[in-house]
């Protein structure tokens, strides 16, 4: 695989974007919003600049890697013609994917991959509204995509062993570690994160302890690098939330019922550092954990 393009240029799909490009490949980044690609664009800019000031990359590494990514803001047959894989990273909306997938199937070379970076939506539902649920699969990168070594690939009903072992290779090329998982709600990763997030809001909504007290016992208890609540606003708490209601929906099992004061942020738009507050206020630069004055005792 040499032409890869990425759909959707928020903070998974330019970090996706971002690790392709270093590693040699061409990139399209393709989102329909010409000023959401500018930002993705510069956010990889930006770390493309973190990691050399580290040394972990060369300058020249950097330039070469962002002299390979092309931003389109177009899904066309056109622009998707010598794409050998797409590796999708829209919204975490089983419509818009669904949609996205059937449109890709239309468009793409019939030998081309399509990959989902879904964090809990169904791989073998995406497949089946494609006529090639053989190359369907998913891409499941972890966030901050150029630091995270993990790529959950998980293997929807249909997809072949062909495709699996390209996607494993693939994500190896990347220096990412690839683990192989069956397509059952939340796959492994989120299966296991979710509900530990969700009952660490809980245990905030029943008054167990505050928000800085219940993220030092994991983060010093357990040597979690976040704690659970800091996590859950890095993440989104739109995205906590819909992985939730996937798993109690597609698992049958009301213990992975979203926390009341988790729907009720969300519905207040809270949704953490991408809104500038959830258990806690983001300010962009600042890396102090300052708790939401909701929270304040
Ligand atoms: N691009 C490039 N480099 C980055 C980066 C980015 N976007 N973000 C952080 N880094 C680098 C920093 O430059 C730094 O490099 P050095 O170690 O060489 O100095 C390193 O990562 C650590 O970053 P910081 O010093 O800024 O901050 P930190 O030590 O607090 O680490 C963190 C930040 C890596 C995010 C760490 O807190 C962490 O691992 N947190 C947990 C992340 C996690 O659990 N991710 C999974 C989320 S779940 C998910 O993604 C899947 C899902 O479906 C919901």
């Amino acid at each position: 695989m040499k032409k890869v393009s990425v759909i959707g240029s928020g903070t998974m799909g330019n970090g996706i974007a971002h690790v392709f490009a270093l590693h040699g490949f061409t990139v399209q980044l393709i989102d329909l919003n010409g000023d959401a690609l500018k930002k993705g664009l510069a956010t990889i800019e930006k770390n493309l600049g973190r990691q050399a000031e580290k040394n972990l990359i060369t300058q020249e590494q950097a330039s070469a890697a962002l002299s390979r990514i092309q931003t389109l803001t177009e899904i066309n047959r056109q622009n998707l013609q010598d794409t050998d894989l797409v590796v999708e990273a829209v919204s975490e909306n089983a419509d818009i994917k669904l949609n996205l997938f059937r449109q890709l199937d239309q468009l793409c070379p019939t030998h081309t991959i399509l990959a989902s970076n879904t964090s809990s939506i169904s791989i073998t539902r995406l497949g089946g509204v494609t006529g090639r649920a053989e190359k369907v699969i998913g891409m499941h990168f972890m966030n901050p995509v150029p630091v995270m070594k993990l790529v959950e690939v998980i293997r929807g009903y249909a997809t072949s062993d062909e495709t699996c072992d390209l996607v494993i290779e693939c994500a190896k090329s990347l220096q990412k570690i690839p683990v192989a998982v069956r397509d059952y709600p939340g796959f492994v990763a989120n299966r296991i994160l979710m509900p530990m997030i969700n009952e660490a809001i809980r245990a905030l909504h029943e008054g167990v302890a505050g928000v800085i007290e219940i993220d030092e016992v994991m983060k010093l208890g357990m040597s979690h690098p976040m704690g659970p609540l800091q996590l859950a606003d890095f993440i989104g708490l739109d995205v906590c939330h819909a992985i939730l209601k996937v798993m109690q929906d597609g698992l049958g099992d009301q213990r992975y019922a979203p926390s009341p004061l988790l729907v009720n942020m969300v519905l207040a738009g809270k949704l953490g550092v991408k809104s500038g507050e959830g258990f806690y206020l983001h300010k962009s630069g600042s890396k102090e954990l300052v708790p939401s004055p909701a929270f304040k005792k």
